[in-house]
């Protein structure tokens, strides 16, 4: 008989329903300019978690925080149950090893092909032959729909491939954790939605997943939960169901995209009288 010993990564893999994520009282500003005011979020794991917001509303802020990439002044994240920012640095590489991250239009290396940006994060991340990261680049480029793609120029494919290629790069070392920032922007209606059922497959296999985005059909599409950030707050947070149906005068000026509502146009940072008086 032969007993499966585990790999040191499959010891730390958390059961499907662990909480993965929990940010508690995040907030930044940039030169005295609020972006977050208290931010309160957590994830489960294989759960899907919509931040929506409009443009400038700091999604994309609070997305860097919840990975480690930028610091909040104020609060605390702790991803898989380790306190991010307090932990050695050695600890937090092996914690990226467990997240994976889609940027905004894929964010592919141009210098390099298809197959080249898959095995990136096998190639710095990890010590695997490169048979092996042959074989896993095919397996996660046929999961995106792109096998036979694998030479390739991103120059030569369209904005829809160059993202599902950002998300076999993401899916590279079998992350517990996706975070996307804008999947679907600059993608055309077809695409949107091969992406958006992209999404809920892969948060299907019980990866646990962070979609900022400010596409309301594909939020609602691909969320188990959804928050809307405004003015550096959460204001609303809900199921699909509850979001579709709430009569928040904020939330819905939202879903239903109008420009008359609570939420003003002017996002201006100075007033232009004063600007102008002030000789600036
Ligand atoms: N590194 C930085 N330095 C200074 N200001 C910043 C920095 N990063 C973000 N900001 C400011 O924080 C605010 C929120 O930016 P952020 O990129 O998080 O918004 P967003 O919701 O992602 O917007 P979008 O939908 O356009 O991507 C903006 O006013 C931006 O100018
Ligand atoms: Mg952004």
């Amino acid at each position: 008989m032969t007993v499966k010993v585990p790999s040191p990564a499959e010891q730390e893999k958390l059961p499907a329903g662990a909480e993965i994520l929990r940010a508690e009282g995040i907030r930044k500003s940039y030169d005295g300019h609020r972006v977050l005011s208290g931010i309160d979020l957590s994830l489960r794991k294989g759960e899907t978690l919509v931040i929506m917001g409009r443009s400038g509303s700091g999604k994309t802020t609070c997305l860097r925080i919840l990975m480690g990439q930028e610091r909040p002044d104020e609060g605390s994240v702790h991803l898989f149950g380790r306190p991010v920012g307090r932990i050695p640095a050695k600890e937090m590489n092996a914690l990226r090893r467990r997240f994976g991250v889609v940027f905004q239009s894929g964010a592919l290396l141009n210098s390099l092909t298809v197959a080249d940006n898959v095995a990136l994060p096998l190639r710095e991340l990890t010590k695997l032959d490169e048979k092996v990261i042959r074989i896993i680049v095919k397996m996660k480029l046929d999961q995106v729909g792109l096998l036979g793609f694998e030479h390739l120029m991103p120059a030569q494919l369209s904005g829809g491939m160059k993202q599902r290629v950002g998300i076999a790069r993401a899916l590279a070392l079998d992350p517990e954790l996706l975070f996307y920032d804008e999947p679907t922007s600059g993608l055309d209606p077809v695409m949107t939605a091969v992406i958006t059922k992209l999404i809920r497959d892969i948060s299907r296999l019980g990866v646990g997943s962070v979609v900022v985005t400010h596409d309301m059909k594909s939020a609602l599409a691909v969320a188990d939960r959804l928050v809307m950030l405004y003015m550096g707050e959460i204001v609303a947070e809900g199921t699909p169901d509850e979001i579709r149906a709430t009569q928040d005068p904020l939330v819905r000026q939202f879903v239903d995209g109008r420009a008359e509502g609570p939420i003003p146009l002017q996002t201006a940072r100075v007033d232009l009288l004063e600007d102008l008086l002030g000789g600036g």
